[in-house]
């Protein structure tokens, strides 16, 4: 199937404009190179009911997939995991636990990232860390299951 995706930055800084926003664009570099297709991007501050508004309102744009990146570390302000798991309706904890295992390979500092993944309506929802490369690196290490995710919420038929 056809993988629609919405990028959405999180990040009280980069919403004020005090820095460029540099997650986004690669999020959405790494999305297209996994030959999904990005149709909508958002930034927001890191506040609960923004994240959960623009989560919504691009799996109401038609996203399958939501990658969303920042907001997942140990800052008081890191309120992304809390945002997703009340609006979702399962989570998938493999994502998250790969997603740090993996990272542990690289940096002792994965083992403070609290990445998740969460099913919300019919669309995946993919917590990646702020940091561009961070974020890169942890989406390559579960997006094989993606597509096969997505086919199962959408209801579409599978090979296996
Ligand atoms: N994962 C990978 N693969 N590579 C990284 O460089 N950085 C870590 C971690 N996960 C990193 C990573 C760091 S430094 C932090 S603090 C946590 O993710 C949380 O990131 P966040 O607060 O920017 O969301």
């Amino acid at each position: 199937m056809k993988v629609n995706v919405g990028v959405i930055t999180i990040s009280d800084r980069a919403s004020k404009g005090l820095y460029d926003d540099l997650g986004g664009p690669a999020v959405r570099e790494a999305a297209t190179a996994h030959g999904w297709t990005v149709i909508a991007e958002g930034l927001v501050p890191d506040e609960i009911r923004a994240i959960q508004r623009a989560i919504r309102e691009h799996l109401a744009r038609g996203c399958h997939l939501v990658l969303t990146t920042g907001g997942t570390g140990v800052a008081i302000r890191d309120v992304t995991p809390e945002a997703v798991r009340e609006i979702a309706t399962r989570e998938l904890p493999g994502f998250g636990e790969v997603m740090r295992m993996e990272s542990m390979k690289i940096t002792r500092n994965a083992i403070l990232s609290r990445s998740l993944a969460a099913v919300v309506d019919r669309g995946l929802v993919i917590c990646l860390p702020g940091k561009p490369s961070g974020a890169v690196e942890c989406l390559g290490f579960v997006a094989g299951a993606v597509p096969h995710c997505l086919e199962v919420l959408q209801e579409v038929p599978t090979s296996c």
